[in-house]
């Protein structure tokens, strides 16, 4: 997997963003099961709690197209350091991660690190959990 391009698609995500309250910019890319790639970027508003994350934004976007697993999302928010995604959004990763899904969080267009879901969400609640 090129994790150099899903970071710059990441960066791509990011120019929409809708950011008028926080002044902070995020964009996320992932891939799905069979390649296909979409961006997203956080939408605010006015009702705060209302606010949808870049990377639940690229995750329902591929979800809505039919698509039910990612492999891969790269996460782009604060310029020179690494964002890593909220609670929620680790959550909406679980749901829909392949068994061996890749967080990528970039720093810049050529500097990224690569987490598993476990690192970043150990122990999460799934689907699994409700067959018990
Ligand atoms: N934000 C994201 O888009 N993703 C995250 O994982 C962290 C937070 C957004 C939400 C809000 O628009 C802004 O960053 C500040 O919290």
């Amino acid at each position: 997997m090129d994790y150099k391009m899903l970071v710059s698609k990441a960066f791509e995500g990011r120019k929409n963003a809708y950011v008028p309250y926080s002044n902070f910019k995020v964009g996320a890319a992932v891939v799905t099961e069979d390649g296909t790639i979409y961006t997203g970027c956080n939408i605010e508003n006015a009702s705060y709690g209302a606010t949808n994350c870049a990377e639940r934004t690229a995750i329902f976007k591929a979800m809505s197209e039919g698509h039910r697993e990612i492999k891969a999302i790269a996460i782009v928010g604060v310029e020179n350091d690494y964002t890593y995604p909220c609670g929620i959004c680790r959550q909406v990763i679980a749901e829909f991660a392949s068994e061996d899904v890749k967080i990528i969080l970039g720093k810049n267009e050529n500097e990224f690190i690569v987490k598993s879901l476990e690192e970043i969400l150990p122990g999460a609640f799934t689907k699994k959990d409700l067959e018990k």
